[in-house]
């Protein structure tokens, strides 16, 4: 289909052919056979959870980020819980975070009673604006949660450095980015705890879980405790001891992830490498299809840094539309592209409204750009023929609605 040609049909909102017969979804786990088995041997062995294949999937995980300690969840946002306890955020702490991300990077600090203080972003990447951040930081403040937005790393360097004069902890919210690298290093090995999660749109999944990757025997020690019932050794541990005897020494939860899921998730990590292989190139064809497209920003890759595109997000110039986001968006999912939009600043959620009293307008580079975010389908499943559809959709479109 040509540019031409998509132009003169008639948008399927306006009651035309859609570009494609059937819903693509925006994000989607691909699961093959060999992972299927990996899950059905661990379902006819003796540990279905707080077995072997929990240690085994955290070593080969360290490993691959280049981290001393991975520590398994339930979720990322168990992982983020995690990491928050082990930063020892407390009631009347403040942790500084960026408010253009998934509302659990937020959440994980009032669950330890703490106060999230949200900063504005970078308006390349939408990733925390390191001045905006040290313009937030006050006597309370005593961690920074900086977050990978769509899989491109954060400004860690700056960020770190900011957060030594302070003596804050640094995590990284890298549940966009495994796989991802900032100045040659492995996202996983640059923060004092990185934080990521497995849901099925992510690069490589468990259903639901998450990890926590630390240099830090001290942190790590804690979150294994804390995704243990605050418990100081571990279940197999005690039986292949022959004991009975445990203590609690800490108030933590039941976040463990079992082992019928790291057996997938070690099938999955396998994969990981021609999965940022593929995401890459569907970034790469769709940057190079919207070039001409007026209407259209494309997301950026600064030098230093490999993202791992878990997200493609363009955004619509309201200046050359006739429409506003609202109506692209609704004619691209007419075409069955199943666009999403990430993310409502989190600032802008009615909890966070009623508790804080946001009333809009105080991070104007996030909300600026929420306004014009549109996420187009980016999964390593998608085959040739899907992302020309997209390309298609987008074109035919911005083309209608062009005001040039
Ligand atoms: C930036 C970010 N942080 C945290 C989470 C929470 O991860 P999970 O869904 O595994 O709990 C997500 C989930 O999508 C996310 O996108």
């Amino acid at each position: 289909m040509t540019t031409t040609s998509v132009k003169a049909q008639t948008l399927a909102v306006h009651g035309g052919t859609p570009v494609r017969a059937t819903l693509l979804p925006y994000g989607r786990q691909s699961v093959d056979e060999a992972d299927i088995q990996s899950v059905v041997d661990v379902l006819r062995s003796d540990w279905l959870t707080t077995g072997p294949r929990v240690a085994e999937f955290e070593e080969m995980f360290a490993a691959r980020v280049g981290a001393k300690h991975a520590v398994s969840f339930s979720s990322g946002t168990a992982a983020l819980h995690g990491a928050a306890f082990a930063a020892e955020l407390k009631p009347g702490d403040e942790a500084v975070t960026s408010p253009m991300t998934f509302a659990a990077t937020a959440n994980c600090v009032l669950y330890q009673g703490a106060t999230p203080v949200f900063a504005d972003v970078s308006g390349d990447t939408l990733n925390l604006d390191p001045d905006q951040f040290e313009r937030r930081i006050t006597p309370n403040t005593r961690a920074v949660l900086a977050v990978d937005y769509a899989g491109h790393p954060a400004d860690m360097d700056a960020i770190r450095n900011i957060a030594a004069k302070r003596n804050l902890v640094v995590v990284e919210d890298a549940c966009h980015a495994l796989g991802a690298s900032y100045r040659g290093q492995a996202v996983g090995s640059v923060a004092d705890m990185t934080v990521f999660s497995f849901h099925p749109v992510k690069h490589i999944t468990t259903g639901e879980g998450g990890m926590v990757t630390t240099d830090n025997s001290r942190f790590a020690e804690t979150l294994r405790r804390f995704r243990n019932h605050g418990i100081s050794s571990e279940a197999r541990q005690r039986q292949s001891q022959g004991q009975w005897h445990y203590e609690m020494v800490l108030l933590g939860f039941n976040y463990r992830i079992p082992d019928i899921l790291c057996a997938l998730g070690m099938q999955q990590l396998k994969r990981l490498d021609s999965n940022l292989n593929r995401r890459r190139q569907i970034a790469a064809r769709y940057t190079a299809a919207f070039k001409g497209i007026q209407a259209v920003t494309t997301p950026i890759e600064r030098p230093e840094v490999i993202s791992a595109w878990h997200l493609y997000p363009i955004r619509v110039r309201s200046e050359g539309l006739s429409v506003g986001r609202s109506e692209f968006f609704r004619a691209m999912r007419a075409e069955n592209i199943g666009v999403n939009v990430h993310y409502t600043p989190v600032h802008l959620h009615p909890y966070y409204r009623d508790r804080f009293g946001y009333k809009g307008g105080e991070y104007p580079a996030a909300e600026e750009v929420y306004d014009r975010l549109i996420s187009l389908p980016m999964f390593h499943g998608m085959t040739d023929e899907d992302v020309e559809d997209v390309i298609n959709a987008v074109t035919k479109v911005a083309e209608h609605y062009s005001v040039q």
